[in-house]
């Protein structure tokens, strides 16, 4: 049997009435069924994450980087991660905050590790959103998955927890099967030469 890779799904929106839980459930369960995976769901509702960051930079502090105590369990979660779907909302033809505040606060946790993003919103379902997360998450040096999901309009496009187009669990078994296929490379080669960032 294939071995499972330790998947992060992300909730990127922690907006009152937020939609986005709704999304990271039903890619979790997507996950989940794929086989691939173990599934953790990573909350950022779950963290005060603060604007104001340290001096020094993720990148080269390390494990001494002085994050607050309550942000503990979130890091633990992005290390353990061998891979990782950002569920991301669109705001103002970008994403939320709370997610580049994330993302910001951590560097290695994403290093020579595949991320896939799965965004929704109004017109445009959240394609610029995920157009800045791919830059963002190269300069990390994250490998960013080619197949995605996109839902526009998706308070008229859901229904009861799920997408109403029947393509939408198959767009999510392509995404996950690149996914896994890139956390099996990355895994291997991660543990076999230090990555040379
Ligand atoms: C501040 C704000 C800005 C938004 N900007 C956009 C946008 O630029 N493009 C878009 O397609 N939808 C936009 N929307 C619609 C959201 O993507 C949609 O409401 C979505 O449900 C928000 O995700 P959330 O409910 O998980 O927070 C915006 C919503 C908010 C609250």
């Amino acid at each position: 049997m294939t071995e499972k890779h330790t998947l992060a799904v992300v909730v990127g929106s922690v907006r009152e009435g937020r939609f986005g839980d709704a999304v990271a459930a039903w890619v979790a369960e997507q996950a989940q069924e794929h086989g691939g995976f173990e599934v953790d769901v990573v909350d950022l509702a779950d963290t005060q994450i603060p604007l104001s960051l340290p001096g020094e930079s993720p990148k080269y502090a390390g494990d001494t980087y002085p994050r607050p105590a309550g942000m503990a369990s979130l890091t633990a979660s992005l290390t353990r991660a061998e891979a990782f779907v950002l569920v991301t909302p669109e705001y103002n033809h970008s994403y939320p905050a709370s997610l580049k505040a994330a993302v910001d606060w951590h560097f290695t946790q994403w290093t020579a590790k595949p991320v896939a993003f799965v965004s929704y919103g109004g017109a445009a379902g959240g394609r610029h959103a995920v157009l800045h997360l791919e830059n963002v998450l190269t300069e990390l040096h994250a490998v960013t998955v080619r197949d995605g999901l996109a839902f526009p309009n998706c308070h008229r496009t859901w229904l009861d927890g799920r997408p109403v187009d029947p393509q939408a669990p198959g767009y999510a078994r392509t995404m996950l099967d690149q996914l896994a296929w890139w956390a099996a490379a990355l895994s291997a080669a991660r543990a076999t030469t230090p990555y040379p960032a």
